[in-house]
């Protein structure tokens, strides 16, 4: 069947996989919506929008993605709210990141409202797939790479700009055991650690094998000068609980400019807590274990949400964190913001699109 709706050439598929969604166990991120949203830059344009069937596409095996990581991504969440309605979380936030990601790896930047747009239209075709279940959600996947067949470096011509969604549940399902990385670095001041380029989390999977391996589930990164600071956990931001008042590194350089942090730290300034963005040394988080005044350690980040950490390895010494309270920080913003997102609670911040 094809229809054209709006300005996107439609595609709808005649074999939905709906059926095979087990709803009640849902994987993270290895089942795909039945559609997908492709459009093309070519000779300085972006060519008309299509939605089609999710399947495998066909490039180049001299394609410059792959062999010099020319390539950024989003990671976003569309979720079922209270009345049955559809709604996006903060997504003019991930398409001004998406951009800054974009301009750092020489890929045209994507019209804020094409994004956005892009999105809306995708999900309101497979809106079936968005869970009922409130605790589960629909993770959108926006990503861009380089297309061009050319055996040599320079900014790729031609890109392919790409949506699919998934259902999903959650990205950790326990608290989670991480250690701080003091020998490899993820990212360097000047670098790409601010953004979503695709070669950051391929260069972060060995340090992190090693790490599995030891029994830790992630890493704690610290800058690379030094490995003295605390910088954030890869697949999320990090935030402290120390003596009632809130603390994470500063986002952007070296640490990505995580959406759900921000919204942690504006809830937080909200809820009149004290909130210090700044520099945190490893020997202050020792130090703050070792007197008892670290109450809380969590992660925030889209996959992840608020990801309580369990114990935290510090120089080969293993620290417990106190096991999450109603009464604690993270517990409460974590209802919070799940509630939040499902149109529990008045909108104040402006941060929900309806689909
Ligand atoms: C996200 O939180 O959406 C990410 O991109 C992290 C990824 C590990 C799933």
């Amino acid at each position: 069947m094809e229809v054209d709706i709006f300005q996107t050439y439609i595609q709808l598929t005649k074999n939905s996989r709906l059926e095979q969604v087990n709803w009640d166990n849902l994987p993270f991120g290895k089942l795909f919506s039945d559609h997908m949203f492709t459009m093309d830059f070519e000779n300085g344009n972006w060519s008309k929008p299509k939605i089609i069937p999710y399947g495998d596409i066909s490039i180049s095996p001299a394609n410059s993605a792959i062999h010099y990581g020319q390539s950024c991504f989003e990671g976003m969440k569309a979720h079922r709210d209270v009345n049955g309605d559809i709604v996006l979380f903060r997504p003019y936030e991930n398409a001004r990141r998406f951009n800054s990601s974009n301009k750092r790896m020489c890929i045209p930047e994507i019209n804020e409202e094409v994004f956005v747009n892009s999105i809306l239209e995708l999900i309101s075709i497979d809106k079936e797939w968005v869970p009922q279940n409130l605790d589960h959600s629909l993770y959108i996947r926006p990503f861009i790479f380089a297309t061009d067949p050319y055996i040599g470096i320079k900014p790729s011509d031609s890109y392919k700009f790409m949506i699919f969604t998934c259902p999903v549940g959650s990205y950790y399902k326990e608290p989670v055991s991480v250690k701080v990385e003091t020998n490899y670095s993820r990212a360097v001041q000047g670098g790409t650690g601010f953004s979503k380029a695709a070669g950051n989390y391929a260069a972060a999977l060995y340090p992190a094998m090693l790490a599995t391996k030891e029994g830790f589930r992630q890493l704690i990164w610290t800058d690379a000068k030094e490995h003295k600071y605390i910088e954030e956990a890869g697949t999320m931001n990090i935030l402290f609980v120390i003596d009632n008042v809130l603390i994470t590194p500063i986002a952007g350089d070296t640490i990505l400019n995580g959406i759900t942090r921000k919204s942690v730290v504006e809830i937080a300034k909200d809820w009149e807590m004290e909130v210090q963005e700044r520099k945190i040394e490893v020997k202050e988080v020792s130090d703050a274990l070792k007197d008892g005044s670290l109450t809380e350690a969590f992660g925030a980040g889209t996959a992840a949400t608020i990801a309580p950490i369990s114990n935290i390895s510090i120089y080969g010494e293993n620290f417990l964190i106190p096991e999450s309270k109603d009464y604690h920080f993270h517990t409460k913003v974590l209802k919070y913001l799940s509630e939040y997102k499902i149109g529990m609670h008045p909108d104040k911040f402006n941060w929900l699109i309806k689909v």
